[in-house]
């Protein structure tokens, strides 16, 4: 069977592949590597002897716990003893088994361990195949915010094996495809046309029409990371990594306030909506694609409104706290058109007051 990769040419190029079975390629990507760690929380630990049977490597499996809870400081701590029980050096290889949160602790464990070797991310959850594990960001989390500690280490290579899709849970595969169509929003067009006409064939697992989604997101990031890794500072339609929050900021807000009880791909989705409410009131996009917004997201099941949750007043309280704000300015990635992402910084209040009861109009 053959693969298409998908390159990354960023400071280290790599390739993704992506597909059915793609995890059994794993042998040829260590070669010269003595002993692999793979970094698992326990709901894969039944996948281990699949991945590990090609493998002539030590292998040292690393349980952490699940989703964030496995982003701690204590954890990371664990994970580098392990390592130094097993006697890990230069030479070997970290591989982060598991969703975004996983392979973000997996990735920065293999950035920190003698300051930085060989890392390869294996993502089960369709959020992490094209997002997370994608573009060499790592990290954990403190109390006092996600991701406040990390790196940036680009994996040797990423395998989205799409088998593992196959026991998501419906309402994280819908998550994950919140952020396949915000990559159809702000740069790939083809996404939402290709959604549009089988949406059925795009919410199917296994079906050809879904696999072609992910790989087209999958692209966009690809290409979006080579060309800023490091997510420098953008500037109006001059941007870069920074694309890729577009729905965020609103997005990061809902979390907050929901106390993470909501799915990222959720919160994205009606961060996506008030986004293009707020560029419609600032006349940057007309009200057909704020309309496309909402019947794309609203057939994949996604909620695309926030009625029942906090007051605007909490909303934007919460903004103002984003670690993604850069000083004191808020800033948003708003469309200026189909795949045109810009950023707008401070819109005015009452316009932003005036998109968030837009968003819950309709
Ligand atoms: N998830 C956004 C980024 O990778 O920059």
């Amino acid at each position: 069977m053959s693969w298409e990769p998908i390159d990354v040419a960023a400071e280290q190029p790599y390739q993704v592949l992506i597909g059915s079975g793609v995890s059994t390629l794993l042998p040829q990507f260590l070669e010269g590597v003595e002993r692999v760690a793979i970094i698992h929380p326990p709901s894969l630990a039944s996948a281990l002897p699949a991945i590990t049977s090609g493998l002539d490597q030590q292998v040292t499996a690393i349980r952490v716990p699940e989703a964030e809870a496995g982003k701690t400081a204590e954890v990371l701590e664990g994970c580098w003893e392990a390592l130094a029980g097993a006697g890990f050096t230069r030479s070997d290889a970290v591989l982060g088994l598991g969703g975004g949160a996983t392979t973000d602790l997996a990735g920065f464990v293999a950035a920190t361990w003698l300051r930085g070797v060989k890392y390869i991310a294996l993502p089960t959850s369709l959020l992490a195949m094209v997002d997370a594990a994608v573009g060499g960001k790592t990290g954990i989390n403190l109390s006092a915010g996600k991701n406040l500690v990390g790196a940036f280490h680009e994996p040797f290579t990423v395998l989205g094996d799409l088998d593992f899709l196959e026991t998501l849970p419906p309402s994280e595969l819908r998550s994950g495809l919140a952020e396949v169509l915000k990559c159809g929003f702000i740069a790939d067009p083809a996404i939402l046309d290709e959604f549009e006409a089988d949406a059925d064939g795009a919410l199917e697992v296994g079906n050809p029409v879904q696999a072609k989604l992910i790989r087209r997101a999958v692209a966009v990031k690809a290409a979006v990371v080579s060309a800023d890794l490091r997510e420098r500072t953008s500037s109006g339609a001059d941007i870069g990594r920074e694309a890729l929050n577009y729905g965020h900021t609103l997005a990061h807000a809902i979390e907050r306030r929901e106390h993470f009880q909501w799915r990222h791909g959720e919160a994205v989705a009606v961060g996506m909506v008030f986004a293009a409410e707020l560029a419609h009131r600032l006349d940057l996009i007309d009200a057909d694609l704020v309309a496309r917004h909402r019947s794309v997201l609203k057939r994949v099941g996604l909620p695309t409104s926030y009625r029942s949750g906090a007051s605007w007043i909490d909303l934007r309280k919460a903004m103002s706290l984003d670690k993604k704000s850069r000083g004191s300015s808020l800033r948003f990635v708003l469309l200026e058109g189909l795949a045109r992402p810009a950023i707008q910084q401070n819109p005015a209040e009452g316009v932003l007051a005036d998109a968030f009861l837009g968003l819950n109009e309709s």
